[in-house]
């Protein structure tokens, strides 16, 4: 299993620190080998945390090298951390940010030119969701619209846009079946994101083509997220 933390905007370089002491104890006691383990904290908090056990990432950067981008961080800022692991078209980017599809699509170009390993955010609203599954796939598919899904270095994470932050997890049929269309369509594993906490892990991690999970509010707190980890 892939398990991802997502800090979004919350800790500071400190509680990362500690965060991330705490987390590397209890995996090196515990960890299976099996798993790989992500943690995105907030860009300010980056740093080399070299550890064999976990893979620290960023939430989001420009994609550039560096140059005249106010209050952006490219990729010379991030080799300083040695950081090769980008979250990509999070919903909260295109929809509180507006990033576009043509946007996300830059920034997928960009980094898988420079080799990292990409966590491909998709996900469709509540209103999409009910007009049912045709529609949702028809959605979820042009969020592919610039994506090379033949690139081999990246994974997708279906968040249903409803389910975040919501505590509404999204129901196993409902993750069943949009996992299975969505491996037909690109075969890379394949995450679910939305309110997953300890009391869902272990039903959410059954279903078949769920490959991992990204972790929001769950994974705030070192113990909750290796509640997740450990299950
Ligand atoms: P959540 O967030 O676990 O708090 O629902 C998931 C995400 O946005 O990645």
């Amino acid at each position: 299993m892939i398990y991802a933390a997502n800090f979004k905007t919350n800790h500071t370089r400190q509680s990362t620190r500690e965060y991330l002491g705490k987390l590397q104890m209890k995996l090196l006691l515990d960890k299976n080998p099996n798993d790989e383990i992500y943690i995105f904290p907030p860009l300010t908090a980056l740093d080399e945390y070299n550890s064999s056990d976990f893979t620290v990432g960023t939430q989001n950067a420009y994609p550039f090298e560096s140059g005249a981008f106010t209050g952006e961080v490219g990729l010379e800022q991030l080799r300083e951390f040695n950081i090769d692991t980008i979250l990509i078209g999070h919903s909260e980017r295109r929809d509180i940010i507006g990033e576009s599809q043509e946007q996300v699509a830059k920034k997928f170009e960009f980094f898988k030119e420079q080799g990292f390993k990409i966590i491909y955010c998709i996900g469709e609203s509540l209103e999409v969701r009910e007009k049912g599954i045709e529609i949702v796939m028809e959605h979820l598919i042009s969020q592919f619209e610039g994506i090379d899904t033949t690139y081999e270095n990246f994974m997708v994470a279906y968040e249903p846009i409803w389910a975040i932050g919501t505590g509404r997890t999204a129901s196993v049929e409902e993750i069943t079946e949009t996992h299975n269309r969505l491996k037909k369509v690109v075969d890379r594993p394949l995450l679910y994101g939305g309110s997953v906490k300890g009391a869902n892990i272990a039903e959410i991690s059954a279903i078949e083509n769920v490959d991992g999970v990204l972790v929001g509010g769950a994974s705030l707190k070192s113990e909750t997220f290796l509640e997740l980890v450990l299950h």
